[in-house]
C-alpha cells in the first residue's frame, strides 16, 4: 500500500516534468536534483558520475576505455543511446534494454529496480546504493516520453 501510494505521487510530480512544475521534480530527483526525463540529463547525473548517496557512476564499469566494457555495454556520452534503445540483452534472451514509450517492457528498468526476472545482478553491479524510486521515475518517465536522444 505504502509503495503504491509513493508511486502516484511520484506520477504526480512527473507530470509536470516537462512543464512548470520543477520544484516538485526536484524533490523527486533526491540525491541528483538537477535530474529531467531527457538523455543528456541521466547522462550527466547517473551514467557519468556518482551522486551524494555514493552509487557508483555507472561508466565506472560501461566503458571501453582502455578496457573492455562490463556486458559489452557501453553508457559514455554519445553512444549510450544507440547502445540501449532498441538493443537485445547479451544475457537474457528476448529482452530489449529500452524500448521506447514502454518502460514496463525495457530490461534496463528491470536491471535497475533489481526485479527477480534479471538475469545476473541488480544495477550497479556494486550492491549498493542503488538508484532512489524518485531518480528510476525520472528514467522511466524519459521512456514514456519515446525515449529520445535528447
Ligand atoms: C561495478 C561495475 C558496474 C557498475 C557500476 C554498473 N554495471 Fe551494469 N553491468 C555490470 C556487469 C559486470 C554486467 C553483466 C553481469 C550482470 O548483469 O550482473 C552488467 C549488466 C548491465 C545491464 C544488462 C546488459 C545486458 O545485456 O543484459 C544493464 C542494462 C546495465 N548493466 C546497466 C547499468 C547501469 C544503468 C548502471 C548505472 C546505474 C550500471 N549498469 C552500473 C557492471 C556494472
Amino acid at each position: 500500500m505504502a509503495g503504491r501510494f509513493r508511486q502516484v505521487i511520484l506520477a504526480a510530480a512527473l507530470a509536470c516534468a516537462t512543464g512548470a512544475c520543477d520544484e516538485k521534480l526536484g524533490e523527486v530527483a533526491g540525491p541528483t536534483p538537477d535530474l529531467e526525463p531527457t538523455l543528456s540529463a541521466i547522462q550527466r547525473d547517473i551514467f557519468n558520475t556518482t551522486d551524494s548517496s555514493g552509487r557508483a557512476a555507472c561508466i565506472q564499469c560501461h566503458s571501453d576505455n582502455g578496457r573492455i566494457a562490463a556486458a559489452n555495454l557501453v553508457l559514455l556520452e554519445g553512444r549510450s543511446h544507440a547502445s540501449l534503445v532498441g538493443r537485445a540483452s547479451g544475457f537474457k534472451p528476448g529482452a530489449v534494454l529500452v524500448v521506447p514509450n514502454s518502460p514496463d517492457e525495457s530490461y534496463m528498468i528491470h536491471k535497475l529496480e533489481g526485479r527477480s526476472d534479471i538475469v545476473g545482478q541488480r544495477m550497479p553491479r556494486t550492491g549498493g546504493p542503488f538508484l532512489t524510486d524518485g531518480q528510476i521515475s525520472i528514467i522511466r518517465r524519459w521512456i514514456e516520453l519515446g525515449a529520445r536522444n535528447d
